[in-house]
C-alpha cells in the first residue's frame, strides 16, 4: 500500500498542480476500463447507465438502480450465503477410509470430480476479477461480481476442506488439469477466452471487442457454469441419492444452487448487452457461439468416458452426451439461439433438485440461520 501513495505524491510532484492531479486521480477511479469520463457533477440518470463502454455515469455510484435483475441476484446470493466447514464429513470419511466402503470406479469418478472443480472454480473466479469486472461499466453488475468472485472462492475453499477432510493429496487434485487430459481439455477450452480478453489491445470499444467479450460470457457462464459444472453435479449428487458421501453431496447441493444464480446472472447479462448492443449480435458471432457449445459438449462428453469408462452408480457415456445435448439446448434458447440437439434429459431428478434447491427446507436451517443472525440486536 505504501507504494500507492508514493506513486499519488510523485504524481502531483511530477504535474506540480494539486488540483489538475486530483481531478485525474479521481477521474481514473470513475473511469470505466476504456478510459470513459463521466461527468462527476451531473446526478445520475438511471436511463444512461450501461453495461458496457457507459460514459455517462460515475460506476461508483449504486443508485439509482437500472437493472433490477443484478440486484436481485446479488441480493438471492447473499441469502445463501454458506461455509464449507459447516458441512460435516465424518460418515464421508468413515466411508473413504474403509477399503470396502467403494470400489475402485466409484473413487475414480469422485477424484476426478474434485480434480476438475477444485481448480475449475479458481478459474471462474479469476475470470471475473481479472477479465471481466473492468470491463463491466455497471454499479449494480459490479456488485454482483464481487459477490460472485467471493462464493467462487467459497467453492474453492470447499475442495481444500473435502482434501483435507478424506486425507487425499492436495497435489494431485489440484494439479489434475495438467494430469488428466479431459480435465486439461476443458480448462484450456475457456482460458483461450479469459486470454482473449486480457490480450494487451484489448478493448470494448470496436463491435469485434464486443464480440469477445460475449464468447467470454458465453464460455464462462454458459459453458463452464452453466454446462460442464452440471455433469460433474450429476455425478457427485448420484451418491448422494444413495446415502453415500453425502457430505460432498450435501457441498455439492449449496454449489448448484450458487451456480444456478449465477448462469441466471451470466444469461440477464449477456441478452443484456446484445439489447443494448444490437449491431454485434450478427450471424458470424451466433455461428462462434454454436460453435463454442458444440465443442464443449464434446470436451464433456469425453470427460464422462474419462470420469466412468465402465460405467457407475448407472450412469455411462452415453446417458451423459444425452444430458449435456440437453442442457446445452436449453442455454442456447436462453441466449436467443436454436436448440440443435433435441435429445431428452435422461436424468429428470435433476430438474427436481434444481427446482427443490429454490425451496426454503430443501437445506438443512443454516441459511435460514445467517439471515436473522445478520439482524443486529441492539440492547440498552
Ligand atoms: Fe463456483
Ligand atoms: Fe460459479
Amino acid at each position: 500500500m505504501p507504494l500507492v501513495f508514493e506513486d499519488v505524491e510523485n504524481h502531483v510532484q511530477h504535474n506540480g498542480n494539486d488540483h489538475s492531479s486530483a481531478n485525474e486521480i479521481s477521474s481514473a477511479l470513475c473511469c470505466g476500463a476504456n478510459g470513459e469520463s463521466y461527468n462527476l457533477g451531473k446526478r445520475i440518470d438511471p436511463e444512461d447507465k450501461r453495461l458496457l463502454n457507459c460514459r455517462q455515469v460515475d460506476v461508483n455510484q449504486l443508485m439509482p438502480l437500472k437493472y433490477e435483475w443484478a440486484w436481485e441476484h446479488y441480493l438471492n446470493g447473499c441469502a445463501n450465503h454458506w461455509m464449507p466447514t459447516e458441512v460435516p464429513m465424518q460418515r464421508d470419511i468413515e466411508l473413504w477410509k474403509n477399503p470396502h466402503g467403494l470400489n475402485e470406479a466409484e473413487r475414480q469418478v469422485i477424484l476426478r470430480n474434485l480434480g476438475f472443480f477444485s481448480t475449475g472454480e479458481s478459474l471462474v473466479g479469476n475470470n471475473i476479477v481479472l477479465a471481466i469486472f473492468k470491463h463491466i461499466t455497471n454499479s449494480e453488475a459490479r456488485q454482483y461480481l464481487l459477490r460472485q468472485a467471493f462464493e467462487e472462492a467459497i467453492h474453492t475453499h470447499t475442495f481444500h476442506y473435502i482434501v483435507e477432510s478424506l486425507g487425499l493429496d492436495g497435489r494431485e487434485v489440484f494439479n489434475m488439469y495438467h494430469e488428466v487430459a479431459s480435465i486439461e481439455g476443458k480448462d484450456k477450452f475457456v482460458m483461450a477466452l479469459t486470454e482473449d480478453v486480457l490480450a494487451p489491445n484489448f478493448s470494448t470499444q470496436s463491435a469485434e471487442g464486443m464480440k469477445k467479450f460475449v464468447k467470454n460470457l458465453v464460455g464462462f457462464y454458459v459453458i463452464m457454469e452453466g454446462i460442464f459444472f452440471y455433469s460433474g453435479f450429476v455425478m457427485i449428487l448420484s451418491f448422494h441419492r444413495q446415502n453415500r458421501m453425502t457430505g460432498i453431496g450435501e457441498q455439492f447441493q449449496y454449489i448448484l444452487r450458487d451456480e444456478t444464480i449465477h448462469l441466471n446472472f451470466g444469461i440477464d447479462l449477456i441478452n443484456t448487452i446484445k439489447l443494448e448492443n444490437p449491431e454485434i449480435w450478427t450471424p458470424d458471432l451466433q455461428q462462434d457461439i454454436y460453435d463454442l457449445i458444440q465443442e464443449a459438449v464434446e470436451y464433456e462428453v469425453l470427460y464422462a468416458r474419462d470420469c466412468l469408462p465402465d460405467g457407475v452408480l448407472g450412469l455411462n457415456e452415453g446417458l451423459f452426451r444425452e444430458y449435456v445435448q440437453f442442457i446445452a439446448d436449453r442455454r442456447l434458447e436462453r441466449i436467443g439461439l436454436q436448440a440443435v440437439y433435441g435429445s431428452k434429459n435422461p436424468f429428470p431428478w435433476m430438474s427436481e433438485t434444481i427446482d427443490m434447491a429454490k425451496e426454503k427446507n430443501f437445506f438443512e436451517t443454516r441459511v435460514t440461520d445467517y439471515q436473522s443472525a445478520g439482524t443486529l440486536q441492539w440492547e440498552d
